[in-house]
């Protein structure tokens, strides 16, 4: 499995439940890279996107501890070894961990790839971050773009790479 997510100066990734900053060019990105793919969220994201509803042309694969959550158009699991279980029905390079904080913190280790766009700014009041991947233990950056702007942000895109992904247990 691999990650995407787009994260400023702090690590901050969410507020209130929603984005922080709204980029037009990293939202195209998102939607280039993950079409086609097997996404991998937990409940808070997808009541995130319009409607709640999970996106168009991608196997959804939602996480939520309640038996009975089972949102129309998603594959819905209860905790990681189910998971793990259904990521394996897919090849590891179409399956890709699309949010949030939580599932980005627990289920990093397992990634080989993670797609962060650095955003250059810092935002008061948010409350859901991911782990600096700088020192993150196993990863390196493997590529960065020059910066780029939209929106009145600047940011780049950025690979990073696990030497050592866990293997599903
Ligand atoms: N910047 C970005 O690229 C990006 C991307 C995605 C999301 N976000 C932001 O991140 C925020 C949401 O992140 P979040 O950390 O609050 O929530 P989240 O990770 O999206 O979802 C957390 C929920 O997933 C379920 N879950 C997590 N681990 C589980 C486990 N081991 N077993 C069973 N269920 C499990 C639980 O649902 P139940 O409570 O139903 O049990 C939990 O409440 C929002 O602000 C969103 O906009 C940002």
């Amino acid at each position: 499995m691999d990650l995407i997510v787009a994260a400023d100066k702090n690590w901050a990734i969410g507020k209130g439940g929603d984005l922080i900053y709204s980029i037009p060019e990293d939202m195209k990105f998102f939607r280039r890279t993950s079409l086609g793919k097997t996404v991998v969220m937990g409940r808070k994201t997808l009541e995130s996107f319009p409607g709640g509803k999970p996106l168009p042309k991608r196997v959804n694969i939602v996480l939520s501890s309640n038996p009975d959550y089972a949102p129309e158009g998603t594959v819905a699991v209860h905790n990681y070894a189910e998971l793990f279980a259904e990521i394996a029905k897919y090849p590891e390079d179409e399956v890709l961990l699309i949010g949030g904080g939580r599932l980005y913190t627990d289920l990093a280790k397992y990634c080989r790839r993670a797609y962060i766009t650095l955003i250059d700014a810092e935002t008061e009041g948010v409350d859901t971050f991911i782990p600096n991947f700088d020192e993150l233990e196993g990863w390196t950056i493997e590529s960065v773009s020059e910066p780029l702007e939209d929106a009145g942000y600047s940011f780049r895109f950025a690979t990073y790479i696990n030497s050592n992904p866990a293997v599903y247990s």
